[in-house]
């Protein structure tokens, strides 16, 4: 059976005036119904763009999607017309954006802005629309929806305008839900609210998720697996078990040991200094040779291929055993 959603290979790049911008560069992940990714690594590395690819809302010029599969149920979202990708997006696929353009509007109501939803989407007329849109406020779990139904975006706490923004996202009742740093914006007590609240959605509804966040944190509180992108790349990938207890690559152990409570032992191997390169700049081999503390002439000069580690664990590493290693000698010490 074709999973929910197959990103193979994707590729999509930004030509600008400093040169090709490789932002997502031959990456493949993939959702089932019922389950959760995370999509996780610092700003700048291609999250949003591989997301907003899969929505095909890449701005052109000067992006550019220029190589692989977005394959919904087998369907290749590269391949229909804009026409038919309106219809997908809403109905199919709902996505809370990092950037506020697709967010809300100051000038109309929250009500007004998720019944537009189902207008566009499900054709209901005004009266159906309403209906629906209390509904689905109630959905979220906001307080006196038929209240909140009137007002406007900042008469609502960062909290509640995140939960309209997922009511909005899920008006259409989708099948899958691409989240894009949820949370990030909020304070702790709200940001685990909310991440609380597209778990409970995600059981309720069996859709697939996809969240994004720079934080490996929230992603142990919502994920099952997760891809670890560096750089415009999937340097790890596995289920969350095997990438918190045995991480292989040294960015995701420098990732990890950024979280305070997780990591409770400082080491050399953990601090990742420096910071992302630009993708119009990118290393000719591994993308992360600048900051590795394991990096050879072979790093520099060849692109890392992807190790199996298990049957749900990948790596992609020229020195994975010398990274085991020192990583088994610290974290014995
Ligand atoms: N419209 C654009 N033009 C040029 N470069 C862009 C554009 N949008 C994104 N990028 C670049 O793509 C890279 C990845 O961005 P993004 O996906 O937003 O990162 P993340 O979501 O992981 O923080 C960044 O270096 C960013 O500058
Ligand atoms: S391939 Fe080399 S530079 Fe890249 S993460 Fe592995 S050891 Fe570091
Ligand atoms: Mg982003």
């Amino acid at each position: 059976m074709a999973k929910l959603l197959d990103v193979k290979n994707l590729k999509t790049y930004f030509y600008t005036d400093d040169g090709v911008a490789t932002a997502v560069d031959d990456v493949s992940y993939d959702v089932d119904k019922g389950d959760t990714l995370g999509l996780v690594g610092e700003s700048g590395c291609g999250k949003s763009v591989s997301a907003l690819s899969i929505m095909r809302l890449i701005p052109d010029p000067p992006g550019k999607i220029v190589g692989g599969e977005i394959l919904l149920k087998g369907r290749d979202l590269l391949k229909i017309s804009e026409k038919e990708m309106r219809d997908i997006r809403g109905n199919d696929i709902g996505m809370i954006f990092q950037e506020p353009m697709t967010s809300l509007n100051p000038v109309f109501t929250c009500g007004n802005q998720i019944e537009e939803v189902l207008i566009l989407h499900q054709k209901l007329t005004k009266a159906e629309a309403k209906e629906k849109a209390i509904e689905s406020l109630n959905l979220v779990g906001i307080p006196a929806p038929e209240q909140r139904y009137h007002e406007y975006p900042h008469q609502l706490s960062g909290g509640m305008r995140q939960r309209v923004m997922i009511s909005m996202a899920l008006a259409c009742n989708p099948e899958i839900l691409i989240a894009d740093e949820p949370s990030t914006a909020l304070d702790v007590t709200v940001q685990a609210q909310i991440l609380e609240l597209i778990n409970k959605l995600q059981q309720e509804l069996g859709m697939g998720v996809i969240i994004i966040t720079h934080d490996l944190g929230v992603i142990a509180e919502v994920s099952k697996r997760v891809a670890v992108m560096y750089a415009s790349k999937i340097v790890e990938y596995g289920d969350v078990y095997a990438i918190f207890e045995n991480p292989k690559h040294p960015y995701t152990i420098g990732l990890l040991s950024s979280i305070p409570n997780i990591n409770k032992r400082k080491s050399r191997l953990s601090t990742i200094e420096g910071s992302v390169p630009f993708p119009t700049n990118f290393p000719a081999g591994c993308h992360f040779c600048t900051r590795c503390k394991f990096a050879d002439e072979k790093c520099w000069n060849e692109e890392p291929i992807v190790v199996n580690i298990s049957s749900n664990h990948t790596a992609a590493c020229w020195k994975l055993d010398e990274v085991e290693a020192k990583r088994k000698l610290i974290t014995s010490a």
